[in-house]
Protein backbone atom coordinates (compact mmCIF):
# COMPACT_ATOMS: atom_id res chain seq x y z
CA UNK A 1 0.00 0.00 0.00
CA UNK A 2 1.15 3.55 -0.76
CA UNK A 3 0.51 6.54 1.14
CA UNK A 4 2.26 9.23 -0.80
CA UNK A 5 4.03 10.49 2.16
CA UNK A 6 7.31 11.15 0.27
CA UNK A 7 5.33 13.28 -2.94
CA UNK A 8 7.68 15.89 -4.50
CA UNK A 9 10.87 14.71 -2.08
CA UNK A 10 13.95 14.65 -3.39
CA UNK A 11 17.14 12.68 -1.92
CA UNK A 12 20.31 10.66 -2.49
CA UNK A 13 20.39 6.42 -1.80
CA UNK A 14 23.76 4.87 -1.02
CA UNK A 15 24.23 0.93 -0.99
CA UNK A 16 22.00 -0.75 -3.57
CA UNK A 17 24.10 -3.58 -4.42
CA UNK A 18 21.45 -5.72 -5.45
CA UNK A 19 17.86 -7.36 -4.85
CA UNK A 20 18.47 -8.52 -1.31
CA UNK A 21 19.89 -4.91 0.17
CA UNK A 22 18.19 -2.51 2.15
CA UNK A 23 18.57 -0.18 0.39
CA UNK A 24 17.61 -1.74 -2.64
CA UNK A 25 14.10 -2.24 -0.85
CA UNK A 26 14.20 1.60 -0.03
CA UNK A 27 14.65 2.89 -3.05
CA UNK A 28 11.43 0.93 -4.61
CA UNK A 29 9.78 1.72 -1.30
CA UNK A 30 10.54 5.62 -1.79
CA UNK A 31 9.28 5.40 -4.98
CA UNK A 32 6.49 3.92 -4.44
CA UNK A 33 5.45 6.88 -2.09
CA UNK A 34 6.41 9.21 -4.87
CA UNK A 35 10.06 10.30 -3.69
CA UNK A 36 12.48 10.84 -6.90
CA UNK A 37 16.08 10.35 -5.95
CA UNK A 38 19.63 9.81 -7.31
CA UNK A 39 21.44 6.19 -6.64
CA UNK A 40 25.05 5.88 -5.84
CA UNK A 41 27.44 2.92 -4.79
CA UNK A 42 31.67 2.34 -4.79
CA UNK A 43 32.66 2.42 -8.24
CA UNK A 44 33.36 -1.01 -7.55
CA UNK A 45 30.25 -2.23 -6.93
CA UNK A 46 29.05 -0.61 -9.96
CA UNK A 47 30.48 -2.65 -12.19
CA UNK A 48 28.34 -5.68 -11.20
CA UNK A 49 25.49 -3.82 -12.92
CA UNK A 50 22.58 -4.63 -11.36
CA UNK A 51 21.74 -1.36 -10.07
CA UNK A 52 20.96 -0.75 -13.40
CA UNK A 53 17.61 -2.11 -13.19
CA UNK A 54 17.34 -0.28 -10.21
CA UNK A 55 17.41 2.53 -11.90
CA UNK A 56 15.20 1.44 -14.89
CA UNK A 57 12.40 0.47 -12.63
CA UNK A 58 12.45 3.73 -10.10
CA UNK A 59 13.22 6.08 -13.00
CA UNK A 60 16.15 7.01 -11.41
CA UNK A 61 19.77 8.48 -12.23
CA UNK A 62 23.27 6.75 -11.09
CA UNK A 63 26.17 8.56 -9.99
CA UNK A 64 29.25 6.66 -8.58
CA UNK A 65 30.42 7.79 -5.53
CA UNK A 66 33.28 6.21 -3.26
CA UNK A 67 31.85 6.78 0.39
CA UNK A 68 35.18 7.46 1.76
CA UNK A 69 36.37 10.06 -1.09
CA UNK A 70 35.57 14.08 -0.29
CA UNK A 71 35.74 14.91 -3.69
CA UNK A 72 33.43 11.90 -5.16
CA UNK A 73 30.94 12.78 -2.58
CA UNK A 74 31.34 16.66 -3.19
CA UNK A 75 30.77 15.95 -6.86
CA UNK A 76 27.66 13.92 -5.95
CA UNK A 77 26.39 16.44 -4.18
CA UNK A 78 26.60 18.77 -6.67
CA UNK A 79 24.82 16.56 -9.73
CA UNK A 80 21.94 15.25 -7.50
CA UNK A 81 21.05 18.82 -6.67
CA UNK A 82 21.35 19.34 -10.97
CA UNK A 83 19.74 16.17 -11.77
CA UNK A 84 16.61 16.60 -9.02
CA UNK A 85 16.42 20.29 -9.84
CA UNK A 86 16.87 21.49 -6.34
CA UNK A 87 17.69 20.69 -2.73
CA UNK A 88 17.50 17.93 -1.20
CA UNK A 89 14.89 16.03 1.47
CA UNK A 90 16.12 12.81 2.64
CA UNK A 91 19.85 10.83 2.19
CA UNK A 92 19.99 7.05 3.47
CA UNK A 93 23.82 5.80 4.30
CA UNK A 94 23.36 2.20 3.68
CA UNK A 95 27.10 1.03 4.16
CA UNK A 96 28.99 -1.29 5.89
CA UNK A 97 32.24 -3.46 4.88
CA UNK A 98 35.06 -4.99 7.72
CA UNK A 99 37.46 -6.20 5.63
CA UNK A 100 38.95 -7.81 8.93
CA UNK A 101 35.41 -9.90 8.99
CA UNK A 102 36.40 -10.73 5.17
CA UNK A 103 39.97 -11.96 5.56
CA UNK A 104 38.67 -13.59 8.59
CA UNK A 105 41.01 -12.12 11.24
CA UNK A 106 39.96 -12.34 14.70
CA UNK A 107 38.68 -9.94 17.07
CA UNK A 108 41.86 -10.54 18.77
CA UNK A 109 44.29 -10.36 16.29
CA UNK A 110 43.39 -7.40 13.91
CA UNK A 111 45.47 -6.01 11.29
CA UNK A 112 44.83 -1.99 11.94
CA UNK A 113 45.81 -1.24 7.84
CA UNK A 114 42.10 -3.36 7.60
CA UNK A 115 40.70 -1.71 10.73
CA UNK A 116 41.50 1.75 8.97
CA UNK A 117 39.70 0.90 5.82
CA UNK A 118 36.76 -0.44 7.53
CA UNK A 119 36.40 2.27 10.13
CA UNK A 120 36.73 4.85 7.03
CA UNK A 121 33.83 2.67 4.53
CA UNK A 122 31.69 2.02 7.55
CA UNK A 123 31.56 5.04 10.15
CA UNK A 124 33.94 7.79 9.11
CA UNK A 125 31.97 7.96 5.40
CA UNK A 126 28.70 9.12 7.58
CA UNK A 127 30.64 11.97 8.84
CA UNK A 128 31.98 12.85 5.17
CA UNK A 129 28.90 12.24 3.95
CA UNK A 130 27.14 14.52 5.96
CA UNK A 131 29.97 17.41 5.88
CA UNK A 132 29.35 17.49 2.01
CA UNK A 133 25.63 17.59 2.09
CA UNK A 134 26.48 20.43 5.12
CA UNK A 135 29.12 22.63 3.75
CA UNK A 136 27.09 22.66 0.17
CA UNK A 137 24.21 23.70 2.11
CA UNK A 138 22.61 20.75 -0.02
CA UNK A 139 19.51 19.88 2.78
CA UNK A 140 16.24 21.37 2.44
CA UNK A 141 14.78 22.37 5.94
CA UNK A 142 13.09 19.80 7.65
CA UNK A 143 14.82 17.40 5.85
CA UNK A 144 15.81 13.80 6.90
CA UNK A 145 19.36 11.88 6.99
CA UNK A 146 19.61 7.94 8.22
CA UNK A 147 22.00 5.51 8.56
CA UNK A 148 21.92 1.71 9.49
CA UNK A 149 23.41 0.41 12.25
CA UNK A 150 23.25 -2.69 14.31
CA UNK A 151 22.99 -3.54 18.37
CA UNK A 152 26.69 -5.30 18.38
CA UNK A 153 27.15 -0.74 19.46
CA UNK A 154 26.04 -1.31 22.59
CA UNK A 155 25.92 -5.12 23.20
CA UNK A 156 28.40 -7.63 22.48
CA UNK A 157 28.52 -9.91 19.76
CA UNK A 158 31.43 -12.05 19.56
CA UNK A 159 31.59 -13.10 15.61
CA UNK A 160 30.77 -9.12 14.49
CA UNK A 161 34.33 -8.10 14.93
CA UNK A 162 35.07 -4.67 14.65
CA UNK A 163 31.88 -3.73 12.89
CA UNK A 164 30.65 -3.27 16.21
CA UNK A 165 33.28 -0.53 17.18
CA UNK A 166 32.46 1.15 13.78
CA UNK A 167 28.87 1.11 14.30
CA UNK A 168 28.93 2.63 17.62
CA UNK A 169 30.95 5.54 16.34
CA UNK A 170 28.65 5.96 13.39
CA UNK A 171 25.72 6.03 15.92
CA UNK A 172 27.75 8.89 17.79
CA UNK A 173 28.54 10.68 14.59
CA UNK A 174 24.62 10.74 13.95
CA UNK A 175 24.14 12.40 17.53
CA UNK A 176 27.26 14.94 16.97
CA UNK A 177 26.29 15.68 13.08
CA UNK A 178 22.15 15.82 14.31
CA UNK A 179 22.96 18.58 16.89
CA UNK A 180 24.09 20.78 14.32
CA UNK A 181 22.24 20.22 11.54
CA UNK A 182 19.24 20.35 13.79
CA UNK A 183 20.20 24.23 14.83
CA UNK A 184 21.51 25.31 11.95
CA UNK A 185 19.12 23.85 9.13
CA UNK A 186 16.55 21.92 10.70
CA UNK A 187 17.60 18.73 9.31
CA UNK A 188 16.85 15.46 11.34
CA UNK A 189 19.61 12.19 11.23
CA UNK A 190 18.93 9.23 13.00
CA UNK A 191 19.90 5.76 12.99
CA UNK A 192 17.63 2.84 12.70
CA UNK A 193 19.26 -0.61 14.25
CA UNK A 194 18.10 -3.24 12.24
CA UNK A 195 17.30 -6.61 13.20
CA UNK A 196 19.62 -9.28 10.88
CA UNK A 197 19.27 -9.61 7.51
CA UNK A 198 20.18 -11.64 4.67
CA UNK A 199 22.27 -9.14 2.37
CA UNK A 200 25.63 -9.63 1.09
CA UNK A 201 26.94 -7.64 3.71
CA UNK A 202 24.83 -9.84 6.71
CA UNK A 203 25.50 -12.77 5.25
CA UNK A 204 29.51 -12.01 5.35
CA UNK A 205 29.52 -12.42 9.25
CA UNK A 206 30.45 -15.61 10.51
CA UNK A 207 27.69 -18.16 12.06
CA UNK A 208 25.23 -16.09 10.50
CA UNK A 209 22.53 -18.49 9.46
CA UNK A 210 22.40 -20.25 13.10
CA UNK A 211 22.66 -15.76 14.53
CA UNK A 212 19.84 -14.81 12.58
CA UNK A 213 17.59 -17.63 13.44
CA UNK A 214 18.43 -17.24 17.10
CA UNK A 215 17.39 -13.35 16.77
CA UNK A 216 13.97 -15.01 15.29
CA UNK A 217 13.29 -16.99 18.37
CA UNK A 218 14.31 -14.19 20.54
CA UNK A 219 12.22 -11.25 19.05
CA UNK A 220 8.45 -11.47 20.05
CA UNK A 221 7.72 -10.03 16.23
CA UNK A 222 10.21 -11.67 14.35
CA UNK A 223 13.05 -10.88 12.89
CA UNK A 224 12.36 -7.41 10.88
CA UNK A 225 13.33 -7.99 7.21
CA UNK A 226 14.52 -5.23 4.27
CA UNK A 227 11.12 -4.69 3.25
CA UNK A 228 9.92 -3.59 7.23
CA UNK A 229 13.04 -1.58 7.36
CA UNK A 230 12.29 -0.04 3.97
CA UNK A 231 9.22 0.92 5.15
CA UNK A 232 10.76 2.44 8.38
CA UNK A 233 12.99 4.39 6.70
CA UNK A 234 9.89 5.65 4.53
CA UNK A 235 8.57 6.83 7.79
CA UNK A 236 11.46 8.95 8.97
CA UNK A 237 11.75 10.48 5.63
CA UNK A 238 7.87 11.38 5.70
CA UNK A 239 7.02 14.97 7.34
CA UNK A 240 5.27 12.75 10.39
CA UNK A 241 8.64 12.33 12.54
CA UNK A 242 9.47 15.57 12.05
CA UNK A 243 10.93 16.03 15.78
CA UNK A 244 12.75 12.60 15.50
CA UNK A 245 16.34 13.70 15.61
CA UNK A 246 19.96 12.48 17.00
CA UNK A 247 18.27 9.01 18.09
CA UNK A 248 19.45 5.25 17.71
CA UNK A 249 15.91 3.65 16.88
CA UNK A 250 15.96 -0.16 17.55
CA UNK A 251 13.96 -1.44 14.71
CA UNK A 252 14.27 -5.21 15.65
CA UNK A 253 10.93 -6.88 16.31
CA UNK A 254 11.34 -6.44 20.34
CA UNK A 255 14.53 -7.97 20.05
CA UNK A 256 16.75 -5.36 22.34
CA UNK A 257 15.01 -5.73 25.03
CA UNK A 258 14.19 -9.25 25.50
CA UNK A 259 16.01 -10.91 27.82
CA UNK A 260 14.72 -14.78 27.37
CA UNK A 261 12.06 -15.41 24.87
CA UNK A 262 9.81 -18.90 25.18
CA UNK A 263 11.36 -20.42 22.35
CA UNK A 264 15.00 -20.53 23.45
CA UNK A 265 14.13 -21.52 27.49
CA UNK A 266 12.63 -24.49 25.36
CA UNK A 267 15.40 -25.40 23.34
CA UNK A 268 17.83 -25.04 27.04
CA UNK A 269 15.26 -27.68 28.38
CA UNK A 270 15.07 -30.30 25.87
N1 LIG B 1 22.37 -7.27 6.89
C1 LIG B 1 22.31 -7.14 8.20
O1 LIG B 1 22.20 -8.13 8.97
C2 LIG B 1 22.35 -5.76 8.80
C3 LIG B 1 21.87 -5.56 10.11
C4 LIG B 1 21.95 -4.27 10.67
C5 LIG B 1 22.50 -3.23 9.92
N2 LIG B 1 22.97 -3.48 8.64
C6 LIG B 1 23.56 -2.36 7.90
O2 LIG B 1 22.78 -2.06 6.77
C7 LIG B 1 23.60 -1.37 5.82
C8 LIG B 1 23.37 -1.96 4.43
O3 LIG B 1 23.87 -3.26 4.35
P1 LIG B 1 23.08 -4.48 3.68
O4 LIG B 1 22.82 -5.48 4.74
O5 LIG B 1 21.95 -3.98 2.86
O6 LIG B 1 24.21 -5.12 2.74
P2 LIG B 1 24.72 -4.81 1.24
O7 LIG B 1 25.97 -5.60 1.11
O8 LIG B 1 23.65 -5.05 0.28
O9 LIG B 1 25.05 -3.24 1.29
C9 LIG B 1 26.30 -2.70 1.69
C10 LIG B 1 26.64 -1.62 0.66
O10 LIG B 1 27.80 -0.87 1.03
C11 LIG B 1 28.39 -0.49 -0.21
N3 LIG B 1 29.77 0.01 -0.05
C12 LIG B 1 30.85 -0.68 0.40
N4 LIG B 1 31.95 0.11 0.33
C13 LIG B 1 31.55 1.32 -0.16
C14 LIG B 1 32.22 2.53 -0.45
N5 LIG B 1 33.55 2.68 -0.26
N6 LIG B 1 31.51 3.58 -0.94
C15 LIG B 1 30.17 3.46 -1.16
N7 LIG B 1 29.48 2.33 -0.88
C16 LIG B 1 30.16 1.27 -0.40
C17 LIG B 1 28.34 -1.79 -1.01
O11 LIG B 1 28.64 -1.63 -2.37
C18 LIG B 1 26.92 -2.22 -0.73
O12 LIG B 1 26.02 -1.66 -1.68
C19 LIG B 1 25.04 -1.47 6.33
O13 LIG B 1 25.36 -0.29 7.04
C20 LIG B 1 24.94 -2.64 7.30
O14 LIG B 1 25.96 -2.63 8.27
C21 LIG B 1 22.88 -4.69 8.07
Amino acid sequence: MAYNLLKGKKGIIFGALDENSIAWKTAERVHAEGGSFVLTNAPIAMRMGQINELAKATGSEIVPADATSEEDLQQLVEKSMEILGGKLDFVLHSIGMSINVRKGRHYTDEKYDFTAKGWDVSALSFHKVMQSLYKADAMNEWGSIVALTYMAAQRTFPDYNDMADNKAYLESVARSFGYFFGKEKKVRVNTISQSPTPTTAGQGVKGFGGFIQYAEKMSPLGNATAQDCADYTVSLFSDLTRKVTMQNLFHDGGFSTTGVSQEVIERFSE
